[in-house]
């Protein structure tokens, strides 16, 4: 399948872009510095925190760390639950929801059966979804040309 480049330099803090690839929506985000520490804290409520599980399916191994990306800011990821292949959405777009404690950080929830995932696409524990968002394999042509695929 054809690569797809994108252009990131106008990606902001708390951004999301949204790019096709293979069919596919790819999410890149630029996280926020808050966004960022709270990954660090969140081990022990995912199910696979360290992306342990199918890394060659899920997880490239420039990717094999606390942020699931080359750029500490940067997520790239494919935004399909790993459940049975809805979209999730983002924290901020679903509203008020009984399912989620109040103080949850975010980023996204599957609408279909409730799972949730960090803004590392790393999914909670306890959910339907077997596995953390999947990221595609993508590399840098400089410090803002993406290059998925
Ligand atoms: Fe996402 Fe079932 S498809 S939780």
């Amino acid at each position: 399948g054809a690569a797809v480049e994108v252009d990131i330099s106008a990606l902001q803090p708390g951004e999301k872009l949204t790019v096709e690839w293979r069919g596919k929506p790819v999410w890149i985000i630029r996280r926020t510095k808050e966004q960022l520490d709270d990954l660090a804290t969140l081990d022990s409520q995912l199910a696979d925190p360290d992306s342990k599980r199918n890394p060659d399916e899920f997880t490239p191994v420039y990717a094999r760390n606390t942020w699931r990306s080359i750029k500490e800011e940067v997520l790239v990821c494919v935004g399909i639950c790993t459940h049975l292949g809805c979209s999730p959405v983002d924290k901020f777009h679903t509203g008020a929801q009984p399912s989620l404690p109040a103080d949850w950080k975010g980023g996204f929830l599957c609408p279909c059966h409730g799972s949730t995932f960090d803004m590392a696409g790393r999914v909670f524990k306890n959910k339907p979804a077997p596995d953390n968002l999947e990221v595609p394999p993508h590399m840098y042509l400089s410090e803002t040309q993406l290059l998925i695929g």
